[in-house]
């Protein structure tokens, strides 16, 4: 299918963007359960980075799944689909010159492997929101598990689907003992070394 088609040699290079913008570009993957707080973290460390005049963009999973990806189910097969189009989505935007955020429960390993081969490794830092599913169902800010516990949703992660804990991300975040404000301030920390231009 692909061979027949042949890139073309574009002059201007990732390089030259990210001197523009005056700070690395790379992709903050934020993984967990629904609830568990990715957007709101996602959300107030794009704030910080904004004053920090670090360009930024953020992705997550209700936005695409109304756009882009509104075709595409809960299935093990659609996930993974969601997953490999906001990979090749958020590499793209790496060689723009920006840091992306992306926010999506990924909850099977083998895809969040396969959005770092995507974007190269040394272009991804993985944060783990590590919010019990038990705080996450009490919280219920948009009355999902409710009906999945009562068989509404099919497919829901935590209920009737699996989430597989990362085992060795960047960062892990229990929302139930760090503030959204100590959690930005530690992915800051961490990703400082790759706001630097090399
Ligand atoms: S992922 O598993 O494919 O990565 P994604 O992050 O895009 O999921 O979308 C998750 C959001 O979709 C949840 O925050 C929730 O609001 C909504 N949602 C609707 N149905 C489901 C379901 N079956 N499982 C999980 N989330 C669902």
């Amino acid at each position: 299918m692909q061979e027949n088609i042949i890139p073309h040699p574009f002059s201007v290079s990732k390089k030259q963007r990210t001197q523009l913008n005056n700070h690395g570009s790379f992709l903050v993957w934020f993984t967990g359960l629904s609830g568990s707080g990715k957007s709101t973290i996602a959300n107030a460390l794009e704030k910080e980075l904004n004053k920090m005049r670090i360009r930024t963009y953020l992705l997550d999973g209700d936005t695409i799944r109304k756009g882009l990806n509104s075709n595409l189910s809960f299935s093990p097969a659609d996930r993974k689909e969601n997953i490999r189009r906001i990979a090749e989505v958020s590499h793209l935007m790496i060689e723009s010159g920006l840091v992306v955020l992306s926010a999506f429960i990924s909850p099977y390993k083998i895809d969040r492997e396969l959005v770092k081969l995507t974007v190269k490794k040394e272009n991804f830092i993985q944060i783990f929101i590590d919010t019990p599913l038990a705080v996450c169902k009490t919280r219920d800010p948009k009355g999902l598990y409710v009906k999945a516990e009562k068989g509404l949703i099919k497919n829901f992660t935590g209920i009737s689907a699996p989430y597989e804990t990362p085992e060795n991300p960047d960062l892990k975040i229990d929302t139930t003992t760090t503030s959204i404000a100590e959690a930005v301030k530690l992915i800051i920390q961490k990703i400082k070394p790759k706001l630097e231009l090399i």
